[in-house]
């Protein structure tokens, strides 16, 4: 109606606004049609912080503050991992769409428990995978696809840097979802098996180095080595196929993904043992080019219209509950000194 203001089609309640929240609040208030209408932090701090930057945006404290709105149809969850479940139990029992930010729970019985209650009020439950999001990881999933690589024989990822560390969490989860999702993304396979060896050198108790490795039922197998202890920051996957292989570096501005004209071969027929030789096969290395659009704009506007048009998000309460399962099975593994846990 002319002159009347039509309301938002995302009307978010933020709560969480320290290191990330604000990257969130920042794309959510730039997509046409969504708003955040109000930010809730313990710290008031924070709080101020957001004001100073997003005057129109209302602020509190109390978390209930923002169920009680009947404006706001989407909850963002942006805290700590270990209040993830209540705030989006809450959240989702008020009615609420609701984005967790990655890892989605602290158990997998948490996260089956957000998925039945989303599922049973059908509302919109999405995880924060923000990986899924970015042009590069979508490249490789269609190079992969493309048979171009031949066939994925393995996945191996180094995410590593001197520090933030975390004090209610080792290191795997809070680095490692971000490879753990890339990995379920590209490959499309359920895990079957977790082995995970690492060492606390610095809180007890909370690990600061991991070596995970993620078992498939295909033969197919992916390694996570995540450090809050290594001098150098990397970034770095790499995707080895019986053809080519292709290494993902996100730390380079422009050329993130490369494809190598790589490979060994057994000869298929030899007569004597001296007459066998591997092939080693030297080829030529190119960049495709990949377009970079900021991966949580492309996040966030995907919660959107997984709301509008009533569809499951790309990093649903299933993905998230299979990240945490996998994560759940390395604790178990450190436990046991790297032994091989199975995923049930
Ligand atoms: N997707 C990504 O790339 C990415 C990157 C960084 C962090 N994260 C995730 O974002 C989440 C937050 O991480 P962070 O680094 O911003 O943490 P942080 O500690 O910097 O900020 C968390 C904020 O939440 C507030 N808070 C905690 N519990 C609250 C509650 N019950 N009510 C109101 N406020 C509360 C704290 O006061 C704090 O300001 C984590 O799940 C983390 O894994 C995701």
């Amino acid at each position: 109606m002319k002159g009347q203001k039509m309301p938002e089609l995302l009307n978010a309640g933020v709560v969480g606004c320290g290191y990330w929240g604000p990257n969130l609040i920042r794309n959510f208030q730039a997509i046409p049609d969504s708003k955040v209408k109000m930010v809730c932090d313990f710290s008031r701090e924070r709080l101020n912080y957001i004001k100073e930057n997003y005057s129109e945006i209302e602020t509190t404290t109390e978390f209930e503050e923002l169920l009680k709105d009947s404006e706001i149809n989407a909850i963002i969850i942006a805290t700590s991992v270990n209040t993830h479940f209540t705030l989006a139990q809450k959240s989702l029992m008020a009615g609420k769409h609701t984005f967790i930010e990655k890892p989605m729970a602290s158990s997998s019985e948490q996260c089956m428990k957000l998925i039945e209650l989303a599922e049973k009020n059908n509302l919109i439950l999405m995880i924060g995978h923000t990986f899924v999001y970015t042009s590069s990881v979508r490249k490789i999933k269609e190079i992969i696809a493309s048979g171009e690589i031949g066939d994925l024989l393995y996945i191996s990822s180094r995410r590593l840097n001197l520090g933030l560390f975390q004090k209610d969490i080792n290191v795997a989860w809070d680095l490692a979802p971000h490879d753990i999702s890339i990995i379920l993304y590209v490959l499309d396979e359920p895990p079957v098996s977790v082995n995970c060896f690492g060492k606390a050198h610095l809180t007890p108790g909370i690990e600061d180095v991991i070596n995970m490795t993620i078992n498939f039922s295909s033969n197919k197998f992916a390694t996570i080595n995540s450090s809050w202890l290594d001098p150098h920051k990397v970034r770095e996957m790499k995707f080895v196929g019986s053809k080519k292989m292709i290494v993902y570096d996100d730390i380079e501005p422009l050329e993130k993904i490369k494809i190598y004209d790589k490979r060994v071969e057994v000869p298929p027929h030899y007569d004597t043992f001296a007459e066998f030789q591997y092939a080693y096969h030297y080829g030529d290395m190119y960049a495709p080019y990949v377009k970079q659009v900021e991966p949580l704009r492309v996040e966030c506007q995907h919660f959107m219209d997984c709301i509008l048009n009533n569809t499951k998000s790309e990093s649903s309460g299933h993905d998230g509950l299979q990240v945490v399962q996998i994560l759940e099975s390395s604790s178990e593994s450190l436990r046991k000194n790297g032994a091989k846990v199975d995923i049930t």
